[in-house]
């Protein structure tokens, strides 16, 4: 028996009472839990359609406020999730948890019978994923995936399609491991998908990501400015995840194949250039003139710099962001002004250099470069942990030999890492 959790915000309101009619319609569904973030509009829609949508289908309608549970953080996506894992878990006559955006208009009974089909092979976590533009899932691909692919590139997290996704279905046996975990809970903002996915990792659990062939037809975001909060929390996510282990050969990911990618998804550029290009070019200060080039590459410092001046791109190619990336995990401060910017400026440079360099190139080439550039990261970065270790191992073993103490070379080996992350990080799984 499985309870359907629809988190919402404000959103058009006759899609979401449609979708909570649909959930509640379907035979393996006992009851729809909706977790409102306040009580707008949209709560109130869902609280007067309720009693019809209870009549009809003969199931439940729960409406819940979400709770304030991660304090230390703000209060938004995670705590909403963490609102339906906590009531879901006290309540024990379900089996299985399901989460879908409120506002998906191509949601149907279809999303949650395969999620349930894939249930029913014993996987733990099912996630739905779906043919996205070329220009969008830019967060997913240049934040997550690389992030995943330098610290932990010996485990399944680079290969997980859509690692931030919202459509997912738990099992009790998932939701109870998310529960206890306090740093799950204490997610409360965007970086709640990036903890689901790591941490589902982490305890072993099995994955399956499961196509869906429409795609996720919802509202989209105006310019590249409304992802910032986004990107800030998920990179932010990541980061305080860096040191965390997981064993290579923890859990198991399996994907369903893709099918054709619908045209109009194909076609679908995501943002606004011309509003993107002023972005690098406003709120500038000095200070982030004076982080950029104490941390950064000077080819991608002056680069940003000129791109504050007239419209420039090149200089945030792949290779810059791979090796600006770890430089972001070791200095990035959340909640410091200037390090939040140069992160959205830089980002948003690489988006850019993404769009006018690949995307113009068509569909399948654009795709290419970033799934190219995920294994090339994550391939690299695991020669450089089996180096490193193997260096380590020799220097313990024969620190004469090696004509240095193991102390030393350990030392070195810290400093010297190609992409400029810490061995010690990279070296994490490892030393498992
Ligand atoms: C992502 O990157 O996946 C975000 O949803 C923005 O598209």
């Amino acid at each position: 028996m499985s309870l359907v959790c629809f988190p919402f915000k404000e959103e058009d309101v006759s899609i979401v009472v449609r979708n909570v009619e649909y959930a509640a319609q379907h035979p393996r569904v006992h009851a729809v839990l909706c977790v409102g973030y306040s009580k707008g509009e949209t709560w109130h829609a869902i609280a007067n359609s309720r009693a019809g949508i209870e009549a009809r289908t003969g199931k439940r309608v729960i409406l819940l406020l979400q709770k304030r549970i991660g304090l230390s953080l703000r209060g938004g996506k995670g705590d909403g999730m963490n609102t339906a894992l906590l009531y879901f878990a006290e309540n024990k006559e379900y089996s299985r948890l399901h989460f879908y955006d409120a506002d998906i208009v191509s949601f149907s009974g279809d999303w949650i019978t395969k999620a349930e089909q894939s249930g029913d092979l014993d996987y733990d976590l099912v996630r739905h994923y779906f043919p996205r533009s070329s220009t969008d899932a830019m967060i997913t691909w240049l934040v997550t995936k690389i992030g995943f692919s330098l610290i932990w590139p010996n485990t399944y997290l680079p290969h997980v399609e859509q690692p931030l996704g919202g459509e997912l279905m738990l099992t009790r046996r998932a939701v109870e491991v998310l529960v206890k975990d306090q740093r799950v809970m204490q997610q409360s903002d965007w970086g709640i998908d990036t903890l689901y996915t790591f941490v589902t990792a982490q305890a072993g659990l099995r994955v399956s990501e499961v196509y869906v062939p429409e795609g996720k037809v919802h509202a989209l975001y105006g310019g590249l400015r409304d992802l910032r909060t986004m990107l800030v929390e998920c990179f932010s996510a990541l980061q305080s995840l860096q040191r965390e282990q997981i064993h290579p050969l923890a859990g198991l990911h399996r994907m369903e194949p893709p099918k054709a990618v619908p045209t109009a998804v194909r076609e679908k550029l995501g943002y606004d250039i011309e509003k993107t290009l002023k972005l690098l070019r406003d709120n500038w200060t000095p200070r982030q003139r004076e982080l950029l080039h104490k941390h950064f590459d000077s080819a991608l410092a002056k680069g940003l710099e000129n791109s504050s001046e007239w419209p420039c791109w090149s200089f945030a190619d792949e290779e810059a962001w791979v090796k600006a990336y770890p430089r972001f995990l070791e200095h990035f401060e959340k909640g410091d002004d200037d390090w939040e910017e140069l992160l959205f400026k830089i980002w948003v440079a690489r988006v850019l250099n993404h769009t006018l360099k690949n995307v113009v190139r068509g569909y399948d080439i654009a795709l290419g470069t970033l799934r190219d550039l995920v294994r090339d990261t994550q391939h690299k970065s695991a020669l450089q942990i089996k180096n490193a270790k193997r260096a380590a191992d020799i220097a313990e073993k024969h620190p004469l030999a090696a004509g240095h103490s193991a102390a030393s070379i350990n030392g070195r080996a810290n400093k010297k890492a190609k992409f400029g992350v810490e061995t010690e990080v990279l070296c994490a799984v490892a030393q498992q």
